[in-house]
């Protein structure tokens, strides 16, 4: 619609009506099938409110959405339609491993195009935009919602961002793209003590250094929405903070799209005591910047009052709708209200074979080999049995895969059986997956597990009998999905006792154990490294896991995923992650005795397994850094090369990582910070060259003064296949 008939239709709008584009209600206001994820409450909200609401969010299905918007538009006055969001956090009805598992790809191309699938299936389905992707930084692993960030680096998050985005996003075509919203803004991903909704509180050169810039990223790349955090920032919550939003994200970066709170964080306002009431919590929220308020009647019900007492400018609501109607509009709403949705092409789009040839790449790559002494990968004449309760489990896509069915999703076991014949395959639970199912709460259409009788004795009987049978056991153990995701915090982060038992139990029978996770979060394995012969992090891998999981056993992929979290050896380490500051007692390098150094007396320092570890069935070995020149200046580039050669049997994909080190700055700076990564393919002996081009924008960094700005001196660089094993060379700015 051209841009003055867009007018016209705001100038005709009362002030009434456009408050109530503003708002947005979750489906049960539309007699839909709906999603209830999040706290549930009578809102008190008018069917007035109801008739005109500007969006909805988590209805699903292109018949379910096409009913609803016809039945809107007929009571509508201006025929505005309704924008549909949702929760499309890993894939849609296709769901791909969790965001944390893709950042392990180290691959964001790929991502970009199992985020093109994503939208497509959303589109047909009649959604509009997706709340996704999830930036914030994370490194404090008993945070749930860790499995929702691509991990504990800056400068892959900000790669990740830009692929969600533009996946998503591309032209927006209405059959194939939808709207990308960013979350949660901002630094919603460092609670105090990892506790879900907790308290941020953190320096502004870190939140600008560390936090912001993915956020940004997500900006620049186009996004169209940004979704405000539930934590404080400097003692203001995000969702009532002026700072943030209009200072930070409209002036500083220019962002012109939709700001939309997270669940009810305009009302929260109150509870965290800025705000007195639902009036107040209205004032702050649209002062602060906020243009959609999710599921609560505090804009609905308030800011007409504000308004018509003086208190706010109509100016603020005005503003807002406009941003409104412009999504709107960009999104084809106006001349097609239903958009992609269409019942037919739901069933050839979704789950088609391509996007599930994309998913088990996708699921493949995002695996990590931890451990593995020879006895990975298994031959395929072998007995094997897969003991442990995600052997058979097809609920392999994590707690936000919302809207997917798990009958989509092949087991591990089923996929197994694709690859060795059936009497050489054997299956037992062996434990429960939890102790205690009721402590973990409902999320959404998941399903909820009762409290089952189980006998425990039974269970571990046959799994031991199923193992005493085999020459290998296949351990798939981990997590329950919803011991991670929102409201997930936990303060234990290793595997349940009854888990450790059966593979104790196992152990004694001398047999081989590869032991297969499935999990959200980094764990802490310090207690079953020694006892099983080969771990392979599988994460919640998604509708094709299985079948990635069992590539990954029998050697037809041979593992190239990178942690991009931090595996802490005991949960005390965290929040753990390998770009830390040096201290001015260094383990190390200190002048003082080892007792009056930065360390912990009962562990070492280090991770179990670093920032940017993997394994593979092949073997890479690196040569020596060569620069161009050991000078940089301001106009000027190095480039620093190393040889890394697959000196193992098969090919199999490295990534080579480059990481630099400011020796002295006006401020403390990080022992390191990744700044490129290469992914290459090399062919048994083949031997490759990787350049990496440095230049002075690289080094930039918030100085004393807070500029951001490279100041000269000496740089470490170092090049390598993870944070811990790295070659090293030294450069001068001047
Ligand atoms: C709360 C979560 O924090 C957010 O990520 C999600 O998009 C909304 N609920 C809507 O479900």
């Amino acid at each position: 619609m051209e841009k003055l008939e867009l007018q016209k239709i705001f100038e005709d709008l009362t002030l009434k009506e456009k408050i109530y584009q503003l708002v947005q209600l979750s489906g049960e206001f539309f007699k839909s099938d709906t999603l209830a994820v999040g706290p549930q409450q009578k809102l008190g909200i008018s069917q007035e409110v109801v008739d005109n609401v500007g969006s909805v969010f988590n209805i699903f299905g292109a018949e379910q959405l096409i009913r609803i918007q016809k039945e809107y538009l007929e009571k509508s006055r201006h025929k505005i339609p309704l924008l549909f969001m949702a929760d499309i956090i890993n894939g849609y009805k296709t769901t791909y491993p969790i965001p944390l598992a893709l950042g392990c790809t180290w691959n964001p191309d790929l991502i970009k195009k199992g985020m093109q699938n994503t939208a497509e299936e959303a589109a047909v389905s009649g959604i509009h935009v997706t709340f996704s992707p999830m930036v914030d930084l994370v490194r404090d692993a008993r945070w749930g919602r860790v499995m929702e960030s691509t991990g504990e680096d800056t400068y892959l998050n900000c790669e990740f961002a830009k692929a969600f985005v533009e996946g998503y996003q591309g032209d927006l075509d209405p059959n194939k793209n939808i709207a990308s919203c960013v979350k949660h803004f901002a630094a919603y991903g460092a609670p105090e003590g990892g506790r879900e909704y907790n308290t941020v509180d953190m320096s502004e050169r870190r939140l600008r250094e560390d936090y912001l810039p993915a956020y940004k990223a997500a900006v620049d790349s186009g996004c169209e929405l940004v979704m405000t955090s539930f934590n404080t920032v400097d003692g203001i919550p995000a969702s009532g903070n002026k700072w943030l939003m209009r200072n930070v994200l409209r002036e500083e970066w220019g962002f012109n799209g939709i700001i939309i709170s997270d669940y009810a964080a305009i009302q929260e306002l109150i509870a965290h005591g800025v705000a007195e009431d639902d009036r107040d919590a209205a004032k702050l929220g649209i002062e602060a910047g906020v243009d959609i308020d999710m599921k609560t009647p505090v804009y609905s019900n308030q800011l007409e009052g504000l308004v018509n007492d003086g208190v706010i400018s109509e100016k603020l609501i005005d503003e807002a709708v406009w941003r409104i109607l412009n999504l709107k509009n960009k999104l084809g709403l106006f001349e097609n209200p239903y958009r992609g949705a269409d019942v037919s092409k739901e069933k050839s789009v979704i789950l088609s074979p391509e996007k599930l040839k994309l998913a088990r790449e996708i699921s493949r790559e995002s695996i990590v080999l931890l451990e593995n002494n020879g006895v990975l990968p298994i031959s395929k004449d072998k007995k094997i049995a897969i003991i442990g309760p995600h052997g058979e489990s097809k609920v392999l896509s994590g707690s936000w895969a919302i809207n997917s069915n798990p009958d989509d999703v092949t087991s591990l076991v089923e996929a197994v059986k694709e690859k060795i014949s059936e009497e050489n395959l054997m299956y037992a639970k062996g434990c429960e997956m939890t102790e205690d199912n009721s402590i973990l709460g409902g999320f959404g259409r998941a399903i909820e597990e009762e409290k089952i009788e189980v006998d425990k004795e039974k269970d571990l009987e046959e799994a031991l009998k199923a193992a005493s049978k085999s020459e290998v056991v296949v351990m798939a153990l981990g997590e329950h999905y919803l011991q991670s995701g929102e409201g997930g915090s936990r303060t234990e982060i290793s595997l349940e006792q009854a888990q450790v038992n059966l593979i104790e139990k196992v152990k004694e029978l001398g047999k081989p154990i590869v032991l297969v996770l499935f999990n959200g979060r980094p764990l802490v394995l310090t207690n079953v490294v020694d006892k099983v012969d080969a771990i392979i992090e599988a994460w919640f891998p998604g509708t094709e896991g299985g079948r990635a999981v069992s590539d990954v056993l029998f050697g037809d992929y041979n593992p190239s995923g990178r942690l991009t979290m931090s595996f802490p050896r005991r949960v005390g380490q965290v929040p753990l992650h390998y770009n830390e500051f040096n201290t001015g007692r260094p383990v190390k390098t200190s002048i003082h005795n080892s007792r009056f150094t930065s360390r912990y007396i009962d562990v070492e320092n280090t991770p179990l397994y670093p920032f940017g570890y993997g394994l593979s069935y092949t073997k890479f070995e690196y040569g020596d850094i060569k620069i161009s020149s050991d000078k940089l200046t301001n106009n000027s580039t190095i480039t620093a090369s190393i040889k890394v050669k697959n000196v193992g049997d098969i090919a199999g994909y490295e990534t080579v990582q480059l990481y630099i080190q400011d020796i002295k700055g006006s401020v403390v700076r990080p022992v390191k910070e990744l700044k490129g990564f290469k992914k290459v393919k090399l062919e048994s002996g083949e031997e490759q060259d990787i350049e990496f081009v440095i230049n002075e924008e690289m080094l930039r960094f918030y100085t004393s003064s807070m500029e951001f700005k490279s100041e000269e001196g000496r740089f470490k660089l170092y090049i390598g296949s993870n944070s811990d094993e790295l070659q090293e060379a030294e450069f001068e700015l001047i």
